[in-house]
């Protein structure tokens, strides 16, 4: 594949995410709550994880933000969804590497978490992908 198309398929798996966020909502019983925002824009997430016997039994965010960081929220709680904690904080680890623009260990399929990739290019927008991973590393540490 082509760079070219290669984008236009990371940019449209973006654009499917916020149009069509997975997760959406709130988890009302046994839920760890995370509030969090991101200082330069005041976009927020709230996420809700339900962690059982170290598993991330269940995620959910909700909020406000750019196509960037609702996309990475829908994300996020697609991949971790049914992962233990220690696996869930790996991703956060691999996800940050990929926004720094660092090698990253290859051990899991990113699956569409891989569309973000092309963001460590744009520093002013890391902050955004990296918003709802921030969150869920508060929240499975809690
Ligand atoms: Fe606010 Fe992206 S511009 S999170």
């Amino acid at each position: 594949m082509s760079f070219n198309n290669l984008d236009q398929l990371y940019r449209s798996v973006i654009m499917d995410h916020y149009k069509n966020p997975r997760n959406k909502g709130s988890l009302e019983t046994d839920a760890v709550t995370i509030d969090m925002n991101n200082p330069t824009c005041g976009d927020r997430i709230h996420l809700t994880l339900k962690v059982t016997d170290g598993v991330v039994e269940d995620a959910k965010f909700d909020g406000e933000g750019c196509s960037i960081s609702m996309s990475s929220a829908s994300m996020m709680t697609q991949i971790v969804k049914g992962k233990k904690v220690e696996e869930a904080l790996e991703l956060a680890d691999i996800f940050s590497k990929m926004m720094m623009g660092e090698e990253y260990n290859d051990k899991y399929d990113l699956e569409d978490v891989e569309a973000l990739q092309g963001v460590s290019q744009f520093p002013a927008r890391i902050k955004c992908a990296t918003l709802a991973w921030k969150a869920m590393e508060k929240g499975v540490k809690e």
